[in-house]
């Protein structure tokens, strides 16, 4: 089969939102979530490579986060949110945004985000005060509309964790220290949601609740922003592009002693991937506070609070404790558009054609190798091909796709631009006998997408070669 005779000379331009964009909806990463209506602002849905992608990310945290460690379970709670757990977590009161209105065009702002004293719209300084904006999405719950059956959209993962540490600590007999581990949709009414992905409306996060004895809590914070930080370089982010940021007192949310934010050099700036906190006894406090101010057995009665306490038992002291928590906290969205920020890349081939090649890591890629049959025409190419994708689907490394465009240039370049790491090609080689190979052994090539670089080796091979690729 033919060799590409283009070899990468340089690699041209610094990334850009609208290449990134453009690129996520030509190849099914991303779009925008009910399009054929004029769109919802700062809501959007994954497409068939975006779904893939996610998935992965998701899937790398949960073994970092759970599976490869001994101290952490796993949770999946509601999103529908009970009101009093928003009212005691101090967000009925406190998660807001400062917003103001321009008087002249009607428009809305963050007020933190207005630059100069100018509406962003149609520049006029005739701005309100800031004032604050609760960011919940209520809801209501049962057939009845009343002032008492309202309840929320979580606006983070988190406080199902606290509500849940009673029963996860009972049913799994865990000691001091260990987390609780969830993935799941957050929603928060952003004011101006922006940059594509980055602030929107309905986002996904990845939280880790880890719970330390008070006193320990410094060292716990420190190690898991250092474990973070390395987590984000196995995704490929470049350790140039990650920055540690320390918020200040005025910056830290209403539960928190001390935050680090990783922040990460997106097209449209350095800006926060990820949170970690030391929540302190905060939430656990508060959520057992209430009980024994209300007291328990009235509080199962009225099923209104939480009706148990928060805490673990000292054994030496004999006495019952509120622990602390550090919360490393991560967007899934703005990891996907990290990942694909830091991946995206242009290069200049020999022949003065761009390429665009997604350099994602291996175990993110959304399709792990293509299968081609170099024509589609070609029964006995497209059966070879076909039970090669069978056996390599069979790995269980991810997606494998036999694309049988009969296009091989047109498929290398889409393979390119939406990573994928390896080309499988099943051509006129495959099946015939040549002095180059042993009698009976059947071939194939396999291209590097970084590299371009194409080998032959036996289809009794593959198997293991693409095994390693992915372990
Ligand atoms: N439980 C702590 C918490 O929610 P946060 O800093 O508000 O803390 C954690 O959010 C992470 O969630 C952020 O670092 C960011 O990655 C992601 N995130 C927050 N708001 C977002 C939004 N509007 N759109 C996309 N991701 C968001």
């Amino acid at each position: 089969m033919s060799a590409e005779k283009t070899m990468a000379k340089e690699t041209v331009k610094t990334k850009n939102m609208n290449d990134l964009v453009a690129l996520c909806k030509r190849r099914g990463f991303v779009f925008q979530s009910a399009d054929i209506y004029g769109g919802l602002q700062g809501v959007y849905d994954y497409g068939p490579l975006g779904v893939e992608l996610k998935n992965n990310l998701k899937a790398a945290w949960w073994r970092a986060m759970v599976y490869e460690r001994d101290d952490v379970e796993g949770l999946d709670a509601a999103i529908l949110s009970n009101k009093s757990v928003l009212r005691y977590s101090g967000h009925e009161a406190t998660f807001a945004d400062p917003m103001v209105d321009c008087r002249d065009c009607k428009s809305r702002w963050r007020a933190d985000h207005i630059k100069n004293g100018r509406c962003e719209k149609c520049g006029s300084k005739n701005l309100t005060d800031p004032r604050p904006f609760n960011m919940m999405f209520k809801t209501t719950v049962g057939p009845v509309v009343d002032e008492e059956s309202y309840a929320y959209l979580r606006p983070e993962t988190a406080q199902g964790i606290f509500t849940n540490f009673r029963n996860v600590l009972d049913s799994t007999s865990r000691k001091l220290p260990f987390g609780i581990a969830q993935i799941g949709k957050a929603f928060r009414n952003e004011i101006t949601p922006r940059n594509f992905i980055f602030r929107v409306r309905e986002f996904e996060q990845m939280e880790l609740e880890f719970f330390v004895e008070p006193g320990t809590d410094d060292e716990w914070h420190k190690k898991w922003v250092e474990a973070r930080i390395q987590w984000w370089r196995q995704q490929g982010l470049a350790s140039d592009n990650l920055v540690a940021y320390h918020q200040t007192a005025e910056e830290l949310s209403h539960y928190s002693k001390a935050t680090v934010d990783i922040l990460y050099r997106f097209p449209h700036g350095l800006e926060e991937l990820e949170g970690i906190a030391n929540r302190t006894d905060f939430d656990l406090g508060s959520h057992s506070k209430n009980q024994d101010e209300l007291g328990l057995k009235a509080k199962v009665m009225e099923n209104k609070d939480s009706t148990s306490k928060l805490t673990v038992r000292d054994l030496e002291a004999n006495k019952e404790f509120v622990p602390f928590v550090i919360e490393p906290s991560a967007g899934v969205d703005r990891g996907v558009l990290a990942v694909i920020t830091e991946a995206y890349t242009e290069e200049v081939l020999e022949n003065g054609n761009i390429r665009v090649v997604l350099k994602i890591k291996p175990h993110l890629a959304p399709i792990k190798a293509a299968v081609i049959p170099l024509a589609r025409n070609n029964e006995a190419l497209v059966h070879k091909a076909e039970s090669i994708k069978r056996t390599l689907q069979s790995l269980g490394v991810g997606r494998i796709l036999l694309e049988n465009t009969g296009n091989i240039g047109k498929s290398y370049r889409k393979h390119d631009e939406v990573g994928t790491p390896i080309c499988v090609t099943v051509d006129f080689e495959t099946m015939t006998e040549s002095e180059n190979k042993p009698a009976g052994e059947e071939t194939v090539t396999v291209r590097d997408r970084d590299t371009m670089k194409q080998e032959r080796i036996s289809i009794s091979a593959l198997p293991e070669y693409v095994r390693k690729y992915f372990c």
